[in-house]
């Protein structure tokens, strides 16, 4: 029997999962369930590494458990856990902060961002935040990972951790693959700045249908396009973005010649979108009522999922810490 190739992803507590984390990540993760072994992580630690209210925490990952598994992970066809239930996660990434230069993780996007944000908290959880990530991506010896472009330079950083270690303790761990999704940068609905929870410029995938259609509505278009019988640019518009990651190829065509030709206006073609953006929530939302009400299969889920990921987290673990002379 071959066997499957692995996956890992994670997914930050943020409270709620936006379309740019659905088309850009978890939409793929679904897909990918099928033909690979796959281990899927809500990264409670990595949520810590900037300011947060400690109270709120254990909620938002039952959130994330409970959003994921409505937008399509099977607990029967994935490992789906919480990252700190697997403290081999914690673990490794101490071994590999013995591996990694300093001067490397200073010059992280990511960290560049948010250290601006969090000028007064600047933690050194916060610039080791990539070494973490490696970690948990190696300590399953991942082939590929499935991700948002955002995530890209993360995935590179933990390219070359796993080539340091290798060149120096011998080969282990495998080079990760990037796999970008269909949303591989979805836009807010401010169409200045990346969809995010942190930015308030996001469409949240169980958000409620009126509270959708109200930012949808006022959301910027093409701005040269000032009245409803000039001709627009779909390619200025943001909502035209949006229109590709959920409409039909030959409505698309029509949204195309309406606009350019002024024949259909925003209001009219933002409803377009709405509704086939519908088509693809309204089922997500359901399940994840349905999963509310059954509280045990989501717990369940998360203990048998950490069990597993257990299992091979120390495996991996253990081998490493035998190259590096730290077990007989
Ligand atoms: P996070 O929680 O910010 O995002 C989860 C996934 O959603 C993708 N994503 C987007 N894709 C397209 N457009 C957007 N606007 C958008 N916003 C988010 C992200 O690229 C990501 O794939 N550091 C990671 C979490 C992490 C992780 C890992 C990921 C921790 N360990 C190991 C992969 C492997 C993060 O903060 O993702």
């Amino acid at each position: 029997m071959s066997k499957r190739k692995r996956i890992l992803s994670g997914i930050q507590p943020s409270g709620t999962i936006h379309i740019g984390n659905y088309f850009g990540a978890v939409e793929n993760w679904v897909h990918l369930m099928k033909d690979y072994d796959c281990f899927f992580t809500i990264v409670d630690l990595h949520a810590i590494t900037v300011t947060y209210d400690q109270a709120l925490l254990p909620k938002r990952v039952w959130d994330a458990a409970l959003d994921n598994m409505a937008a399509g992970l099977d607990p029967d066809k994935c490992t789906i856990f919480v990252q700190s239930h697997v403290p081999e996660h914690t673990e490794l990434c101490w071994l590999l902060n013995c591996v990694t230069p300093l001067g490397e993780l200073g010059r992280m996007t990511q960290f560049k961002e948010k250290s601006e944000r969090e000028r007064e908290n600047v933690t050194a959880g916060l610039l080791n935040y990539p070494i973490l990530q490696a970690a948990d991506i190696l300590i399953y010896k991942a082939d590929a990972v499935p991700v948002g472009e955002d995530q890209a330079q993360h995935l590179e950083f933990t390219r070359e951790v796993a080539r340091r270690f290798n060149g120096r303790f011998g080969g282990y761990f495998p080079e990760p693959a990037t796999l970008i999704g269909r949303g591989a940068r979805v836009m807010g609905l401010d169409g200045d700045s990346k969809m995010s929870k942190s930015m308030g410029n996001h469409i949240g995938v169980v958000e409620a249908p009126d509270s959708i259609w109200e930012k949808l509505r006022p959301a910027k278009t093409d701005e040269a396009r000032k009245r409803r019988t000039d001709p627009g640019d779909p390619d200025r518009c943001n909502i035209f973005s949006y229109h590709k990651l959920v409409t039909p190829d030959g409505e698309i065509k029509e949204i195309v010649a309406g606009c350019t030709g002024a024949k259909i206006g925003c209001l009219d073609c933002k409803k377009v979108f709405f509704n086939n953006l519908m088509k693809v929530l309204d089922p997500i939302r359901e399940r994840r009522q349905a999963l509310e009400k059954d509280p045990e299969r989501v717990r369940e889920a998360l203990r048998e999922g950490a069990r597993k990921a257990r299992a091979v987290a120390r495996e991996t673990l253990d081998g490493a810490k035998k190259l590096m002379g730290l077990l007989g």
